[in-house]
């Protein structure tokens, strides 16, 4: 097959990219981005900040234009990120306790209420541990509502969209000896051993030289799979994108029956939230790097 998203069809998996809503009148940008990806993940556009500004007021604007252009094209569209630290609006980020509890709950059903039933996957809980040695969870408003605010949004999730994949997703967790990781890893076992509803954990997978990709990714996927959740790579972009590296996290997403596919974040370097690392698979110019042509091999089977 000649274009990504047709080449990891091959194995049932999709091949996806982060969108960003204003780009979308960049003609190269859209034309790359339809002709290569069938599943869509709105890089901002669904966080809480962009679709519940005020509280009580939801707004869809910008989420419906990633999402409508990803129906449009024929792609699935990944859900980001219904509880998450970051880019809460100024409402959310002054509120604690049980009202806080509250409004995490009023969001996810109101964000999840307007795409019901068309969403395939959903980050439902993002970025919930901490960096470093510790295996703790990571400080914030959210986890100071009390320990159990993660599996109280699965719950309030599988309610609001039974059809939607529910996924926790986080980074530097690719590594299966990171502490990070082994702390996910628990908390995974810990909700299928009693019964919160979590069906997929998302790699992100942004690797540099300070978090590099290793090659015991493939163990972490599979160990996670052993579990009984699905597994994606969601975020995928790799500094400098040597083809070696990105055809190895292919390869591993091929090696784990339930690796559901791969998103790479963003369309060319100059898109990418870190474009000086020129982590992506295309050129500004909008032409195809090494790396994808390796990762086009590698998807279509070496
Ligand atoms: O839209 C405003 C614009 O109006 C304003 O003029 C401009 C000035 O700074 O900011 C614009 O918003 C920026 C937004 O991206 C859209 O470009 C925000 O400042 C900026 O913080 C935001 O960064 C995003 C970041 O998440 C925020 O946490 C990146 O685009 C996005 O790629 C990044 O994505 C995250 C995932 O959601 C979670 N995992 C990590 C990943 C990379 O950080």
């Amino acid at each position: 097959e000649s274009t990504l998203g047709a080449a990891a069809a091959q194995s049932g998996r999709y091949f996806g990219t982060a969108i960003a809503a204003n780009r979308l009148s960049d003609s190269t940008y859209a034309t790359i981005a339809a002709r290569e990806f069938d599943s869509v993940t709105a890089e901002n556009e669904m966080k809480i900040d962009a679709t519940e500004p005020q509280r009580g007021q939801f707004n869809f604007t910008a989420a419906d234009r990633v999402y409508n252009w990803a129906v449009q094209n024929g792609k699935e569209v990944r859900g980001h990120t219904l509880a998450w630290h970051s880019q809460q609006p100024g409402w959310m980020q002054s509120l604690s306790g049980s009202a806080l509890r509250q409004a995490m709950i009023d969001h996810i059903n109101g964000v999840m209420a307007h795409y019901k039933g068309k969403i395939a996957q959903w980050d439902v809980v993002n970025e919930a541990f901490a960096d470093g040695s510790s295996g703790a969870r990571r400080d914030s408003n959210l986890q100071r509502t009390g320990n159990d605010w993660i599996e109280v949004a699965f719950r309030t999730a599988r309610a609001a969209d039974p059809n939607a994949k529910l996924c926790y997703n986080d980074y530097n967790v690719e590594n299966w000896n990171w502490a990070k990781t082994q702390a996910m890893y628990n908390m995974v076992r810990d909700f299928k051993s009693r019964g919160v509803p979590i069906d997929c954990v998302g790699f992100q997978s942004h690797f540099n030289s300070g978090s590099p990709y290793d090659s015991n990714f493939r163990t972490t996927l599979q160990n996670f799979a052993a579990l009984g959740v699905d597994v994606a790579v969601t975020e995928l972009d790799i500094q400098g994108a040597p083809a070696a590296t990105y055809a190895n996290v292919v390869n591993d997403c091929l090696a784990v029956e339930r690796c559901l596919g791969i998103t790479v974040w963003g369309v060319r370097d100059s898109d990418s939230w870190r474009s000086e690392q020129t982590p992506l698979l295309f050129n500004n110019d909008g032409s195809k790097k090494p790396a994808y042509t390796a990762v086009l091999n590698a998807l279509n089977g070496g």
